[in-house]
């Protein structure tokens, strides 16, 4: 089926130069060009769009209301906001509602590879078998309240790590339970981390947010005592593949943004295995039990079960909370990163990889010469096999 994509530009001649440069795409997709917010809306009204493309400055409504309008009235939509180069600072702050940022003037091929990215990583979410698992969930977690507030705060102007710290600290639990955790032997701090305010300075706003997002869920799974899975467990595993993940990151000189973002994912990808079990009891049961008389490997055991993995159902939660697609991907994808449509080595990779290494440390501590599980013809056609045992001798995973 064709991709029905709407594009919203005041400027008749970007409009034009739109159209004429996509023109050969129109085979795959069904273009639309219109020239205001309000004449955008009434589109939708009358046909159902996967993708719109907005501009960021228009009169009467701006691109940052049009997808806010959109978000609300149609949150499976893709929302990608193209503006002029010098606004791009201003729109990442001012437009929380966008799934991608492109700059104008966008080169072709990468506002078709953005989109297309985007599409592909929907498809994936809305498949069938996962809608139908995702409409057998009683209840969705909803995004934790202290989180929520740490958003909210990050959309103001005046965002800083003190008063991000601060917002923390108000929560006396949370604090005790961010402080141990940075401070435990995983994360290796140069020196004791005495308030959340530091953790931000030294972790970064983005990793400490999500250490915030992750404690709150799993707390909140313990204590509905998920008997069939050992909560505490995965949770140690989550934090210790992100933190494998982005020291391979930086082992590998990828830039700070993809080492956090590394490091978020980690944190977050085995968050689906909770959500299953929760909602799933007896299957998951069965499945747990099939993973050890077998020996197979969770996801297929999953798949085969239930129809879809936690990987899958994990990411469908992230992007319904609105994280940036290149986490829900690399959560999505972090047992078969070949699968993604995304030709490089990149989050999915590094994710992959992490996790099977934590996995193999906890088995076989520094005993293993070769990742068992590891997607090896992704890994090789970036030639990166070889560097695994690099990335286990430098990494001294505790
Ligand atoms: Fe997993
Ligand atoms: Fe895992």
């Amino acid at each position: 089926m064709k991709q029905r994509i709407l594009f919203v530009d005041d400027e008749s001649n970007i409009l034009k130069g739109l159209q004429r440069s996509l023109r050969p795409l129109r085979n795959q997709w069904e273009m639309t060009f219109t020239g205001s917010a309000v004449s955008a809306l009434e589109c939708l009204e009358r046909d159902p769009f996967d993708v719109i493309v907005s501009d960021m400055r228009m009169p009467q409504m701006d691109g940052a209301q049009l997808l806010g309008t959109v978000q609300e009235k149609y949150p499976l939509m893709v929302r990608i906001i193209l503006s002029g180069h010098s606004d791009q600072e201003m729109v990442m702050k001012s437009v929380k509602s966008a799934h991608q940022y492109l700059s104008k003037p966008c080169e072709k091929q990468v506002l078709i590879d953005t989109i297309t990215r985007a599409c592909f990583l929907r498809n994936t979410l809305n498949q069938k078998s996962l809608q139908y698992v995702v409409s057998g969930i009683d209840t969705i977690p909803i995004l934790p309240a202290l989180y929520t507030q740490i958003m909210a705060e990050l959309n103001s102007k005046d965002a800083s790590a003190a008063s991000v710290g601060e917002i923390i600290t108000k929560d006396i639990g949370m604090t005790a339970k961010i402080l141990q955790l940075v401070n435990s032997s995983f994360f290796g701090m140069p020196r004791h981390v005495a308030n959340p305010m530091e953790a931000v300075i030294f972790l970064g706003i983005d990793v400490v947010k999500t250490l915030v997002l992750s404690i709150e869920v799993f707390a909140e799974f313990q204590e509905r005592t998920l008997s069939i899975l050992p909560v505490k467990k995965i949770y140690d595993h989550c934090v210790k593949t992100g933190i494998i993940a982005k020291k391979i990151a930086v082992l590998e000189k990828m830039g700070k943004e993809e080492s956090d973002n590394a490091m978020i994912a980690g944190i977050l990808h085995d968050l689906g295995r909770l959500l299953l079990a929760e909602n799933f009891p007896d299957e998951y049961q069965e499945i747990m039990e099939k993973v050890k008389k077998d020996q197979k490997e969770i996801h297929v055991v999953e798949l085969a079960i239930l129809g879809v993995t936690h990987a899958q159902i994990g990411a469908y939660l992230l992007g319904l909370w609105g994280l940036p697609d290149n986490i829900v991907e690399g959560v999505a994808f972090h047992h078969n990163p070949s699968a993604d449509i995304v030709k490089k080595f990149d989050l999915c990779g590094l994710l992959h990889v992490a996790n099977l290494m934590e996995h193999h440390e906890q088995i076989l501590p520094n005993g293993w010469d070769h990742l068992i599980g590891v997607d090896t013809d992704y890994l090789d056609q970036y030639d990166m096999t070889k560097r695994i045992p690099l990335w286990r001798d430098s990494l001294r995973i505790k």
